[in-house]
């Protein structure tokens, strides 16, 4: 019988290098699109603000802040200095137990340029000897690839992913991760979360929101350039390592029908398709689906394709299947319904869910939904790279911080992912992310905190640095511990 969490199940915790690493030009790293943000004029903090609604201070306040500290600020350049100091964040992982651990590989680091001739030795060393302190702590290694960050150079010279020479650039620095790396790492994924390109088109495929005529046409023929890169490289992966594991990712938005109305219902078909399962079937099916012809006529995309394209995308089709889940949403066809933020989107209020301080709607079985749906229509392992609770927390005068909020998040989420395991989903997973504070991605500050570290800088990135473990540290650790067994 089974009973839930398999014995050789996943436990661990996720961070992106950009929000993490700091360690900015450091041994040759290049500047990459994640350290620009707020520099680049296209990237302001209104439109984040706009985005992220719920921004934690105004616009006059962050002003203030910068000019006593005297400094211009870039968040991502200095992130929570992991790059220097991941030795000891990877000590405190193998504390609780961990068993896997995922980060994202920096694009600029091994090819400050993107377009250089050679790779940078220093930063491939640092992927090696990072990643080995992981494996000799007994931690499998997640490696995202391309997690939001490319190499600036490729933007301002070929227009990022709009170009097809991009795709060639990213597969041949994959290669080179594939021939340095391929011994260290058991898990690869090529794109985080790939519909960002949809809902945050810099983040996702370096578009600059007002400077396209045609934002969705553009937004989808970078798509299509990721798509095709995506399949070369799993192609080239299974080719080049046999057993190697790669997957596709996407944020999973969770969509329910707001009432029992047919349009509602047909409604949430729609959204699922257009926002979800559009890049899930394409990565594990290989091809373009039936049901955005009529999405691509009715918004006049006409998606360039070269002959080689279907093939491609045929030839290059997932192992397992990974996503984030933060929250869930309905689909109505009432223009006027209330709104709440969400993990890159702005969601339908469901008045059943209670929201998290920034907006979240909090909806644990909603995990075990999805976890079933996607597992029905794929029939593919699935790995949640990123589950969690983005909260500001207290650092009490003797270093503790008591946050059995989040505990009461991760215990009723990961008790929803054992019940669709018992429900028969294969469940390879779970690495919670932000397992430390870092700099969180839409409003760029430190206060939005998902670890279970907490990791002592403040919004304008001042403060010790130092890690103290929070009680949801503890509370993981037993959860490892005993396999889940004891929520
Ligand atoms: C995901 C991203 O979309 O959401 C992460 O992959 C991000 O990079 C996470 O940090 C949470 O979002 P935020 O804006 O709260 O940091």
């Amino acid at each position: 019988m089974n009973t839930g969490f398999p014995k050789d199940f996943l436990w661990g915790g996720a961070i992106s290098c950009s929000q993490a690493d700091g360690g900015f030009l450091q041994d040759g790293k290049g500047v990459s699109t994640q350290d620009l943000r707020y520099l680049n004029p296209a990237w302001n903090r209104d439109e984040v603000e706009e985005k992220h609604h719920n921004s934690p201070f105004s616009k006059a306040e962050f002003d203030t802040a910068l000019k006593d500290m005297g400094v211009e600020f870039y968040p991502n350049r200095r992130g929570i200095d992991f790059y220097n100091k991941y030795k000891e964040d990877i000590a405190l992982f193998s504390e609780m137990g961990m068993n896997v651990f995922r980060t994202s590989i920096c694009w600029s680091r091994i090819f400050p340029n993107g377009d250089d001739v050679k790779p940078n030795e220093k930063g491939l060393q640092y992927y090696r000897d990072m990643f080995a302190e992981c494996q000799k702590k007994g931690m499998k290694v997640f490696a995202t690839i391309l997690h939001y960050d490319i190499p600036v150079n490729l933007v301002t010279k070929y227009g990022g992913w709009k170009n097809r020479k991009t795709i060639d650039l990213f597969v041949d620095y994959v290669k080179v991760l594939f021939e340095n790396l391929g011994d260290l790492v058991d898990y690869w994924l090529p794109i985080n979360e790939f519909n960002a390109g949809r809902f945050a088109p810099w983040d996702g495929v370096c578009l600059i929101p007002g400077e396209e005529e045609n934002m969705n046409q553009a937004i989808f023929q970078c798509l299509h350039h990721q798509f095709l890169a995506h399949a070369r490289i799993v192609k080239m992966g299974h080719e080049m390592m046999p057993d190697s594991q790669i997957g596709g990712m996407i944020a999973r938005f969770t969509t329910y029908p707001a009432t029992c109305k047919p349009e509602d219902a047909l409604q949430a078909i729609h959204d699922d398709q257009y926002a979800n399962w559009f890049y899930t079937d394409i990565m594990a099916r290989g091809k373009y689906p039936k049901y955005m012809e009529r999405y691509f006529d009715r918004f006049n995309i006409k998606i360039q394709m070269e002959e080689d394209d279907e093939r491609i995308l045929r030839e290059g089709t997932v192992d397992y299947l990974s996503f984030s889940y933060y929250f869930s949403q309905v689909a109505t066809s009432d223009q006027g319904w209330e709104k709440t933020a969400g993990n890159l989107i702005m969601a339908n209020k469901n008045p059943y869910l209670e929201t998290s301080e920034w907006g979240w709607q909090m909806d644990p079985i909603g995990l075990r939904i999805t976890l079933n749906q996607m597992y029905d229509r794929y029939e593919l392992p699935l790995f949640i790279a990123e589950n969690g609770l983005g909260t500001s927390d207290v650092l009490e005068v003797d270093g503790s911080i008591h946050d059995d909020y989040r505990i009461d998040y991760l215990k009723s989420h990961i008790e929803q992912m054992k019940e669709a395991i018992i429900d028969g989903v294969e469940v390879l997973g779970y690495t919670m992310w932000g397992i430390i504070d870092i700099v969180s991605c839409g409003p760029l500050t430190m206060d939005k905190r998902y670890g279970v570290i907490y990791v002592d800088l403040d919004n304008g990135g001042l403060g010790s640095g130092n890690r103290y473990k929070k009680d949801s540290f503890y509370w993981y650790k037993h959860i490892i511990e005993t396999n889940g067994k004891e929520l």
